[in-house]
């Protein structure tokens, strides 16, 4: 009788809906007023002056903030950067260098959006500009190697590279490129900033900030203006998408904070969709050379996965593509390198599948390479070096059903009747194509807490700092509290999105489920004892007297197993305490699994392309996608990361793109008109599978993240197709119509 699992709807899905769910700007506040970020329109130098005349004759302008007369900030956290990678260099207003196009200059508030608007656009900057590094050709010149790729080393080797190379009756060495994409949520960031004077006279700061992490937002923002972390609230209880973009703190929430403090009223500062593309995080483009040696039965014998990326002249962010080759296949010799090319952009960050999605573009566009080369299927090569073991870590897997994923994939996708030639297979004239590849994301876990607590009406309510990006954490969690608590679900409620709620670590590395999961579920398990403990030792109970192992629970009953008429109501236990509630919290962790397993989800991605031959365009008419995640806690919501992760994929192969400005380093395709994402007519069939798996060492829900694994491998798959149904190998994303004239 477990609610793990079941499809249920989205416990949130009315109040989005019908308008009832106030995302962050749309908070009511009394008294608010409106900023509008001004940003730099040169990409190198600095801002020499900016002459506010004009701007201040707008009626109804409170402030003009700009590097000449921004409050100061304390001197040791000037630059903003408290805990990377989470917390980032941010631009404030302390110094007048710009190092981007797009970057803050200005804060403009007035009393009308339309006021700040207007008189936002009547500032004169003047700058002095110097020479900005915006060709990554030239950039690429003189590289810096990053500290660590995620919390791995930058750089990987093993055995005998040379050996290998030789070793190998066949060679590949080719190189892949991906470029800027940007994250694009509905919601663009929106932070709205208040300034109250606490009962002790100190400052207190509330801040309804649209973010992927509560705690992040308050202990960055208290760093920065030097508060007490418990003086600095963060509220978020809905976002319209984050993607990584959202992860961090950016600086228009300091600065938002900045212009509450100087004109003394709650100040709502929500960024254009233009301002979107470049101050708040960008995947960085890529250049992945592949090197692969393999004998003639497709056994690899060496492999080599050097990227280049871009980073800003701020930071050293890098896209973590080697880490998927550094375990994907069972590789004797192997070195994986990454490189960072300083540019005048904004600062690039973590964005759905970090380093998979862009990195098994080009291993498996390799891997498809190398099976032609060796006359091999695609499929059978991948089979052929099956990694039993994790070959980086040197450890075994907590699970992996990759095996089954294939063998499922390709009898659902028809796959044996595949005519190995490129150019063999039409249909009404066009040619058609079909690829594969694998896809794979680590499972990762955090320490997490939840409060929960029993109440008199017969209703539970657990909360915990959490966030739900639309992805399903109030569902989930709620699903995972009745399980443990053995109530119903609408029994349930669960609340998310407030700083001040216990601990809860970032929504990122899709890890919400395996991190606060299990303090949910503690917390539920940790009540029910408190709950039969207390009625236990009391003579007004029915169960007064039993022994704790001795009670069952069912629908928010506690009965005695050896005599199921004895029994009462959670409720009941309540009430006979004062009818307060009744409060425990959970505090949960990883253990030492992490030493003993290497933890991933793995999948099989199958794609049918259909290319026009005269006119270049591709169609995508079916996708299939197997997928071994773990345990599900709600089918429904699973099977739609997945196929919002493939979606994506789709997008990345053959639309997206951020087009920067060779002179003036700014996105000249920064709206969501001219950057393109698929519409529905782009997206046709997609075919979700996902296969048992019990993994009894990631968590103890046994459940691995879901979030990104959808978009790995995608990309790749459309590109195989593609050189199926062409002959014509695509090695730049995306790949658009004018690549196959
Ligand atoms: Mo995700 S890119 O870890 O928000």
């Amino acid at each position: 009788m477990s609610n793990i699992g079941a499809p249920i709807n989205r416990i949130d899905a009315w109040a989005k809906v019908s308008g009832a769910a106030h995302y962050a700007a749309e908070h009511p506040v009394e008294g608010l007023v409106h900023a509008v970020l001004v940003t730099s329109t040169i990409a190198s130098g600095r801002v020499l002056r900016i002459d506010d005349g004009a701007a201040r004759q707008v009626p109804g302008v409170l402030l003009v903030m700009t590097p000449q007369n921004a409050p100061r900030l304390p001197r040791e956290t000037k630059d903003g950067k408290i805990q990377p990678p989470v917390g980032r260099r941010l631009t404030l207003l302390q110094e007048d260098e710009v190092y981007y196009n797009n970057q803050p200059i200005a804060v403009v508030v007035a009393d009308t959006l339309e006021h700040a608007r207007d008189a936002a656009a009547r500032l004169r900057v003047e700058y002095e500009t110097k020479p900005a590094a915006l060709d990554f050709g030239q950039a690429r010149q003189s590289l810096r190697t990053p500290e660590k790729v995620m919390a791995e080393e930058s750089d990987t080797r093993r055995g005998d590279l040379l050996d290998g190379w030789q070793a190998g009756s066949t060679r590949l060495d080719a190189t892949y490129t991906t470029p800027i994409e940007h994250h694009n949520p509905l919601e663009t960031h929106a932070t709205i900033a208040e300034w109250r004077q606490g009962d002790d006279g100190g400052e207190r700061l509330t801040l309804h900030d649209s973010t992927q992490y509560m705690k992040g937002v308050q202990r960055i923002m208290a760093a920065i203006f030097g508060l007490p972390p418990e003086h600095v609230t963060a509220i978020c209880p809905y976002v319209g998408g984050g993607f990584g973009s959202k992860g961090s703190a950016w600086s228009h929430v300091a600065l938002a904070a900045m212009a509450a403090k100087q004109v003394g009223r709650p100040v709502k500062l929500s960024l254009d969709r233009n301002q979107m593309f470049g101050p708040v995080g960008q995947r960085p483009n890529t250049e992945q050379r592949l090197r692969l040696a393999a004998q003639e039965d497709g056994s690899l014998t060496a492999s080599v996965h050097d990227t280049v990326a871009y980073t800003s002249m701020l930071e050293n962010w890098i896209e973590p593509c080697g880490l998927v080759t550094r375990m994907m296949y069972a590789t004797p010799n192997q070195q994986t390198t990454h490189r960072l090319a300083p540019m005048n952009l904004g600062t690039p960050t973590f964005m759905r599948a970090p380093g998979e999605a862009s990195g098994s573009f080009a291993l498996e566009s390799a891997m498809d390479e190398l099976a032609h080369q060796l006359g091999m299927d695609p499929l059978a090569l991948r089979l052929q070096n099956y990694a039993e073991r994790d070959p980086g870590k040197e450890l075994p897997w907590s699970s992996k059903s990759l095996r089954q994923c294939y063998e499922i994939g390709a009898e659902r996708f028809g796959w044996k009747e595949r005519d190995a030639r490129p150019r063999s297979m039409r249909r009404d004239g066009k040619l058609v194509g079909w690829g594969m590849a694998s896809a794979t994301y680590p499972t990762n876990r955090s320490p997490g807490e939840c409060a929960a607590a029993m109440l008199a009406d017969g209703t539970a309510l657990f909360r915990s700092s959490t966030q739900d990006l639309g992805t399903g954490t109030y569902t989930v969690m709620t699903q995972i509290a009745a399980d443990a608590l053995c109530l119903p679900v609408e029994r349930v409620r669960f609340e998310l999105g407030d700083s001040t709620l216990p601990e809860a670590p970032v929504s990122g590395g899709s890890t919400t489920v395996a991190s606060v999961g299990p303090a949910v579920q503690a917390a539920g398990h940790a009540l029910r004892l408190k709950l039969t403990g207390i009625a236990l030792a009391d003579e007004r109970s029915p169960l007064c007297g039993a022994t704790a192992d001795g009670v069952g629970a069912e629908q928010g009953e506690l009965y005695l197993l050896a005599d199921p008429s004895r029994r009462e109501t959670l409720a009941a236990i309540v009430a006979r305490h004062g009818g307060d509630g009744i409060e425990v919290i959970a505090r949960t962790e990883p253990g030492s699994e992490k030493e003993q397993y290497s933890m991933h989800a793995f999948g099989a991605i199958f794609i049918e392309v259909e290319v026009d031959e005269d006119l270049g365009e591709i169609r995508v008419p079916r996708a299939v996608g197997v997928y071994g995640v773990g345990r599900l806690m709600n089918e429904k919501t699973a099977y739609s990361q997945l196929m919002g992760g493939i979606v994506w994929g789709i997008s990345l192969a053959l639309f997206e793109a951020t087009l920067i400005d060779g002179r003036a380093g700014r996105a000249v395709n920064g709206n969501l008109a001219e950057y393109h994402v698929p519409t529905n007519a782009d997206i046709q069939s997609i075919d979700v599978q996902i296969v048992d798996e019990d993994d009894p060492h990631v968590n103890p829900l046994g459940a691995k993240g879901i979030g990104e694994i959808g978009i790995t491998g995608v990309g790749a798959a459309v590109a195989n197709a593609v050189f199926h149904a062409t002959g014509r190998r695509v090695r730049d994303l995306p790949i658009t119509l004018d690549k196959l004239l």
